[in-house]
């Protein structure tokens, strides 16, 4: 913590910050044994602070889930630091402030949509009406009433993607991981979730880290854009995105400052495409 030295304009500037949630430090991951190795990320440090929607954007197969899994405590690191709020992540504890959307389509088939949805509280023992009135609520905000009582198969997968959010968001976390929740999806059901996310979002400001490939969805949804190379995962730049707020993510997308932005992190990112292609 810093002292209590008399405020210079810089420190009362610093005390103003938002508190850092999470802290990322020096981290590195190998896979496989000594013959083997697949070095994943290397050396990467970062921090999001309280109310930051940051974009962890990299090709395909950077390191961005290792790096989330890590954070997440679902997978060990290889050396580095990671700690959320005053504690250092542990593989394997839960943390009841975070929450994860994976980067499948992760709902349990046999379950219908609202048992779906309210499988986290049902498990933390919440009782049936107080559970039966947020699950009608997420229902509502996820654009699915109507669906509570069909099951996953007679749903789309952007449908079933939306049950997998509200699964999440119900828990209330104040902490959202996120993993290319909307990869799957064709690009006009990710422009709805894209809305859904952002309308929650901009009410509800959890501190979120979100993984995509994709520079527009990060464009869209974020604060701020942590770019990474090609793997093995270094970090390559970091980038403030100040589209005011709230955002349409339609017509956002057709203004000169998002073409602008657009085009300025693409030749840093297709760099990293390129050499991705080229192993
Ligand atoms: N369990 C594992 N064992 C060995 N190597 C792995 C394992 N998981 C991932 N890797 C390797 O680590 C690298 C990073 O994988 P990761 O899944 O983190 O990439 P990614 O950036 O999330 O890619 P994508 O955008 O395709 O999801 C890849 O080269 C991958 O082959
Ligand atoms: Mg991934």
């Amino acid at each position: 913590m810093t002292s209590t030295v008399a405020s210079s304009p810089a420190s009362s500037a610093k005390a103003l910050e938002p508190r850092t949630r999470i802290a990322v430090a020096g981290l590195s991951k190998t896979y496989g044994a000594a013959s083997r190795q697949v070095t994943a990320v290397d050396n990467v440090s970062f921090e999001v602070r309280q109310g930051e929607f940051v974009a962890l954007l990299g090709p395909s197969g950077c390191g961005k889930s290792t790096i989330l899994n890590m954070v997440a405590g679902l997978l060990p690191k290889s050396a580095g630091s990671i700690r959320i709020d005053a504690d250092d992540v542990e593989q394997g504890l839960v943390n009841r402030k975070v929450g994860y959307v994976f980067q499948r389509d992760t709902v349990f088939p046999w379950r219908t949509v609202e048992a779906n949805i309210g499988y986290g509280l049902e498990i933390a023992g919440l009782p049936r009406q107080q559970r039966r009135d947020k699950v009608e609520s997420a229902i509502e905000t996820a654009g699915l009433t109507g669906f509570g009582r069909s099951f996953p198969r007679m749903l789309s997968g952007g449908m079933r993607q939306r049950v997998a959010l509200m699964r999440t968001l119900i828990m209330e976390p104040e902490i959202l991981l996120m993993d290319e929740p909307f990869g799957a999806l064709d690009t006009h059901t990710k422009l709805e979730m894209h809305k859904t996310l952002l309308d929650i979002w901009e009410r509800e400001r959890q501190t979120v880290l979100f993984v995509t490939h994709d520079l527009g969805e990060a464009l869209t949804l974020s604060s701020r854009i942590i770019l990474l190379s090609a793997r093995p995962g270094r970090l390559k730049d970091d980038f403030a995105v100040g589209f005011a707020r709230p955002r349409d993510a339609v017509s956002l997308r057709e203004t000169p400052e998002f073409a602008r932005l657009y085009t300025h992190i693409w030749h840093s990112l297709g760099e990293e495409f390129r050499r991705t292609k080229a192993k």
